[in-house]
Formats: structure tokens, C-alpha cells, sequence
């Protein structure tokens, strides 16, 4: 009926010379087409976005279209310009190359397309709104949970994906608690280095280097998630240092939340994968329909203030894990292993 409708209406306007974009003109509002793309399915997170996506997407009446990139940047431009073809009407996207989607954007923003970034600020780029947890929040968790084991000592920082602009957003928050005792002579930087695309092979390798250079001395890794620092417990493992060295992450991926319940990994970053799902579902349905939807910021991305909605992170530790079993993200059995 409405798009009957609204080809109705292209027509009338294209008689009339006037242009409308195919998005505004086309989008059905009572059952809107999303398309969703995602950077890495094979990362343990992401799909449980997608799932929640598709079932919150779902129970407000659109449909979802997902894509995976797996980690390149080619591929997920192509992907998207496939879904700006399909004539979806909002698109969330989950960036690889923070940096390299101007132009994509743009392309689906004259089609009439709304573009919301998930998780990952996309620069340069005249995106409608962003949804995230507060990534610089979730950087001083990690130092904070690290600095209460191990005030003074040797630290290592293993930052994100270079091409991640959360990476960077992560480090101005963990500096934010370091800075201060780095500069009282408390805590000794010994080394840093980004993992590229996050890979926990990367992570492993850099922090094998990192401790044959440091004879085996560090006290405490800052690790910005949980698959990176899986592949630097596996390191430390190697050299029999596992719940010797202190070690951060996020995401509370299955892996890591066993290693805080057996003690190799000090804490992760718990972010409610269905609440961020749910949100962005909603968000975007409301951008189609032309709802004005509940903010509470706005962040640069270079080109604009971008309307943002940021969630709260909450640390995870041995001390508070019985958390994630509450809110139905595991079983009890799940963390132990059993
Ligand atoms: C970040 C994200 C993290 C983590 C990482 C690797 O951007 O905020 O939750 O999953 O990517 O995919």
C-alpha cells in the first residue's frame, strides 16, 4: 500500500521535474528493509549482535539483510553498495576501515538511505547516528582493574586494530588512569603495539616478543578485548607466568570469561550485546519513519557532531561474574567450563 503509494508520488514528481531520493520517496514505514553489515562474523560478539538484531528488527515489523565483510575493507564496500542497490532503506554498520567509507555513505545517503554506525564511530562520513558503549569508559575500566592489582610495575599496552577508531577511543581511556602514574614513576610503559583486525594470533606473537624482550619482567597487559588477550595469556602460559601477570579485556566472550573464573585473565568489560541490538534496531526504525530518536550525545567523526547514543560498560571480575549468569548471557555451568 505505501509503496504504491510512493510510486505514485515518484511519478507525480517526476512529472513535475522534481527529484526525490529513492529511500524517502520508497521506504515502506510500516515494514522497513534494513541491511546490516557487519565487519567479522567470525569474532564471537557479532553474531550475537546479528541475532539479537534480526530478532528486535523483527518484532518491529523490518526485515534484515546481514552481510560479513570478514575484515576487508573491499568486501564491505562492495556489500554495501549492494545493499544501497537492493533500495534498503536504513543501513547499520559495523565499519572494519573506520576511515574508508566516505564515499559509500554518501552514495547511500542521496539514495535517501539512513546510516547508522554500530559500535564503531565510521569518520569522515555524513552517517544519521551512532550507538556504541562508552568506549573511552571501557579503556578506564580496564586500567582501573588493572592498577588495583598491580599499582606499580612493568606495564604492556596491546591496543586494537589500527584500523578501529574504538582502538583509539580505548587508549584515551586507559591513559586517562595511567598518565598519572607513569608520570610519578609508578608505572613503566615497557612496550606498545596495535593488533591489527584484532587477531588473537597477532596478540599472541606480539606478546611473545614483548616478554622475550623484557626478559619475561612485566607485571600487567593491557589488552583492549577479549580475543587479543587470549592470544597474550596463551604467551604467558608458554612461559608459566598465567595469574602471574595481570591481564584486561572486554567483551565477556565465553573464552574469557572461564579464564576469570580460573584466574588467567584479572577482568573483561561486560556491554549487554541485546541491549546495543535491540537499541540500534529501534533507532533505525525510527530514522525511517522519521521518529526522532532518544540521544545522549553527539561525537566528532571529522565531518560532523554526530548524534549519539552511548551505553553504559560494567567490569566484570572474578568477584562479580555471577552477573553475566543474571542476565541470561551464560550459564553457571557455561563459565566453569562444565
Ligand atoms: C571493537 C569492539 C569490541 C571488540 C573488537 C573486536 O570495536 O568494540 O567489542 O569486539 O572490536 O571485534
Amino acid at each position: 500500500m505505501l509503496r504504491s503509494l510512493s510510486t505514485v508520488i515518484g511519478a507525480a514528481a517526476l512529472a513535475a521535474g522534481i527529484t526525490l531520493t529513492a529511500g524517502s520517496a520508497m521506504a515502506d514505514k510500516a515494514a522497513p528493509k534494513l541491511g546490516f553489515s557487519i565487519d567479522d562474523l567470525r569474532v564471537e560478539r557479532w553474531a550475537r549482535d546479528r541475532d539479537y538484531f534480526i530478532a528486535a528488527a523483527k518484532e518491529l515489523g523490518a526485515t534484515v539483510d546481514v552481510q560479513s565483510a570478514d575484515a576487508n575493507e573491499q568486501r564491505q564496500i562492495s556489500q554495501l553498495e549492494n545493499l544501497i542497490s537492493k533500495g534498503v532503506d536504513a543501513i547499520v554498520i559495523v565499519p572494519f576501515n573506520s576511515r574508508v567509507l566516505t564515499n559509500v555513505v554518501s552514495e547511500a545517503k542521496k539514495a535517501g538511505i539512513k546510516v547508522l554506525s554500530y559500535d564503531r564511530l565510521i569518520l569522515n562520513a555524513d552517517v544519521d547516528a551512532y550507538i556504541s558503549f562508552d568506549n573511552e569508559r571501557v579503556g578506564q575500566i580496564q586500567a582501573e582493574g588493572l592498577v588495583k592489582l598491580v599499582p606499580k610495575g612493568n606495564y604492556y599496552l596491546l591496543g586494537g586494530a589500527p584500523t578501529d577508531n574504538n582502538a583509539k577511543l580505548l587508549r584515551n581511556g586507559q591513559l586517562k588512569v595511567l598518565q598519572p602514574l607513569i608520570d610519578k614513576g609508578d608505572i613503566k610503559v615497557v612496550g606498545s603495539q596495535w593488533v591489527p583486525e584484532w587477531s588473537a594470533t597477532e596478540a599472541l606473537k606480539i606478546a611473545e616478543n614483548a616478554l622475550t624482550a623484557n626478559n619475561n619482567k612485566i607485571d600487567a597487559i593491557v589488552a583492549s578485548n577479549d580475543g587479543t588477550a587470549g592470544g597474550a595469556i596463551q604467551a604467558l602460559v608458554a612461559q608459566g607466568l598465567a595469574g602471574k601477570v595481570a591481564v584486561s579485556g572486554q567483551d565477556c566472550d565465553l573464552a574469557a570469561a572461564q579464564r576469570v573464573f580460573s584466574g588467567t585473565q584479572s577482568l573483561t568489560v561486560y556491554k549487554p550485546l541485546k541491549l546495543i541490538a535491540t537499541e540500534a534496531a529501534k533507532l533505525s526504525v525510527q530514522l525511517v519513519r522519521g521518529e526522532k530518536p532518544a540521544y545522549n550525545t553527539k561525537l566528532n567523526n571529522g565531518l560532523k557532531d554526530v548524534d549519539s547514543l552511548l551505553l553504559t560498560p560494567t567490569p566484570i571480575t572474578k568477584a562479580n561474574l555471577d552477573l553475566l549468569v543474571k542476565d541470561n548471557f551464560y550459564t553457571q555451568a557455561q563459565i566453569e567450563g562444565k
